[in-house]
């Protein structure tokens, strides 16, 4: 089971597309409680609002790690307080296994158009920081309209910048929060942004990356690389949690018409119900049984 805790609803980012509500996160001591009595956990993800915010982050971290029905700890963060090497040497020193880093673009003025702020430098070098101080980094990229077309280039630009990130996690806008209040500048169509994707993922796999399609992806029939790269084939953090917000989103998730009659049709979620009300489901092509 994979469960994800959000520490705090603060920001120190303030993203167009952001998709959680600002009362989602749980004190930090009742945090600790959850960490202290978990058993048979692959993965706690700790997430916010921005959780580096919360000054109880390294003590969460130690606590979880001391707990063995833990396996592995993600922070999912913007990397921002990381710009600082001694925060991120205090995140290795607490044992966390793998940072889980939201990069949008590799165009500075664009990703703080995104983002809301003017802190794309701050999460570069937060990057380059933590991966210094051994922590694992993966990317993660929400695709939107404004930076589907860059794909390829953000991939080159992840493998000149960042040699020792081995992972890129294409997720594709989910249409909750903001990202539904401001749908039309940025929800594009799966299928305009598969040709780009697939360049961007031919890229990784020259250049060792892997990469992932997370429940927050593309249905099974439009990511344009093997299934076993996709969540619900992969026995990785990245696997839809079954606690907290994903049950509840999965409910949120519809097959179409053609779905019906697709050899994934038990595998797959299909779609997001609020993008189906904007695109339809004429995009999706089952795989034959
Ligand atoms: C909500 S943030 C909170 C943690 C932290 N502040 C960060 O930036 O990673 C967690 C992850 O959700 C992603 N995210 C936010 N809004 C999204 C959306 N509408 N669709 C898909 N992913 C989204 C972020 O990019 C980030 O990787």
């Amino acid at each position: 089971m994979n469960v994800l805790l959000r520490i705090t609803d603060q920001c120190n980012q303030d993203c167009c597309f952001c998709n959680v509500s600002s009362d989602e996160s749980v004190p930090l001591d009742e945090a600790m409680r959850r960490v202290r009595q978990a058993k048979d956990l692959r993965t706690l993800s700790i997430s916010g609002g921005e959780p580096t915010l919360n000054k109880g982050l390294l003590e969460l971290v130690r606590e979880a790690k001391k707990n063995p029905g833990i396996q592995f700890v993600s922070l999912q963060t913007n990397a921002v307080t990381a710009a600082s090497s001694d925060y991120a040497r205090m995140l290795k020193e607490a044992g966390l296994d793998e940072a889980f880093v939201a990069l949008h673009s590799h165009q500075e003025k664009l990703s703080n158009v995104l983002t809301g702020s003017q802190l794309w430098q701050k999460t570069v070098s937060g990057i380059q920081n933590l991966t210094a101080a051994g922590i694992k980094v993966v990317i993660n990229t929400v695709i939107n309209k404004a930076t589907y077309e860059q794909l390829p280039e953000f991939c080159l630009f992840v493998g000149r910048t960042f040699p020792d990130v081995k992972e890129i996690c294409f997720s594709f806008i989910q249409p909750h929060g903001r990202a539904w209040k401001n749908r039309s500048a940025l929800i594009p169509r799966y299928s305009e942004v598969v040709p780009f994707l697939k360049k961007a993922l031919e890229f990784c796999d020259g250049c060792g990356i892997a990469y992932c399609n997370p429940y927050c992806g593309f249905p099974l029939c439009l990511f344009p690389a093997p299934k076993k790269c996709s969540s619900e084939f992969l026995d990785s953090p990245r696997s839809s949690s079954e606690k907290e917000g994903v049950s509840l989103v999965k409910r949120d998730k519809v097959q179409g018409p053609a779905c019906q009659h697709c050899a994934e049709k038990t595998r797959c979620n299909g779609v997001w119900k609020k993008y189906a009300e904007i695109h339809g489901f004429s995009e999706l092509k089952p795989f034959k049984k």
